[in-house]
């Protein structure tokens, strides 16, 4: 069978050319990294996990109006999304303090935020992923100052969404990452959700034990990564079966 062709490969996917223009094919990898790739494993199940959870965030905003690249899962680990011109950054939501912003401003672990907090980091390997603050976005035409309004603004949508959905299953939202692109209709463009929503890129700590089932399972070698992506996958409903 002819090979697709690969259009990009990442840490955790591979993106290959979609059946139709404008469409490409993401591939969720079991491949698990952390710290800028200086921690790697191969985690047996995660994409599989992952492509189901990502489907299921999707397609919750896709429902509501927060517009995604998310059009529909192709089978267990692809997904058919629309292809975007990816914004070099990676927007942060956080609820509670936790990781970075506990490590930068000395705030304890666990301490709720006094609102939601956005920030943004560029996307760049070599040199870490660097805070940035909206000056750098428009100085260097990362986005413009209109972007950065709409991306706040889907950010927090996804946010509630999220932490509603989440706290529906007894585990909270502590932060998040998404990342934006954006797709031209005509002259108009429209900023949508890109990326992936799975508990690789989110900090979900059980509501009454304070259970890490996140990506933090891995970092911090606190037991089985997928057992933990198993569980909210299962409170959520969306256990893979085959197919
Ligand atoms: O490390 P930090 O505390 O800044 O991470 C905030 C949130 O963003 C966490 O949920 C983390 O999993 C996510 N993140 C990510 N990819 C990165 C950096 C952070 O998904 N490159």
């Amino acid at each position: 069978m002819a090979r697709r062709k690969k259009i990009y490969e990442g840490k955790a996917k591979i993106l290959y050319e979609g059946p139709e223009p404008g469409t490409l094919v993401q591939y969720f990898k079991d491949d698990a990294t952390a710290f800028n790739a200086e921690k790697k494993d191969v985690i047996e199940g995660k994409g599989v996990l992952n492509n189901r959870l990502s489907e299921f965030f999707m397609t919750g905003l896709n429902n509501l109006g927060v517009p995604t690249h998310f059009i529909k899962r192709l089978n267990m680990r692809e997904q058919l999304i629309r292809a975007v011109e990816i914004i070099p950054l990676e927007v942060v939501v956080r609820n509670i303090a936790a990781g970075s912003i506990s490590k930068r401003l000395g705030i304890e672990e666990g301490t709720p935020l006094p609102r939601p907090i956005v920030e943004f980091y560029y996307k760049d390997d070599a040199l870490g992923d660097p805070m940035v603050t909206e000056e750098h976005i428009i100085a260097f035409g990362w986005a413009s100052q209109q972007d950065l309004d709409d991306i706040v603004a889907l950010a927090l949508r996804v946010n509630d969404f999220v932490s509603g959905i989440m706290m529906g299953v007894g585990i909270k939202l502590v932060d998040f990452k998404i990342e934006i692109g954006r797709i031209w209709e005509g002259d108009y463009m429209r900023l949508v959700v890109a990326d992936e929503i799975s508990p690789d890129s989110c900090r979900l700590w059980d509501a009454h034990t304070g259970q890490k089932l996140d990506k933090d399972v891995f970092r911090r070698d606190l037991g089985n990564l997928a057992d933990a992506y198993t569980e909210v996958a299962r409170r959520l409903g969306v256990l893979p079966q085959n197919g």
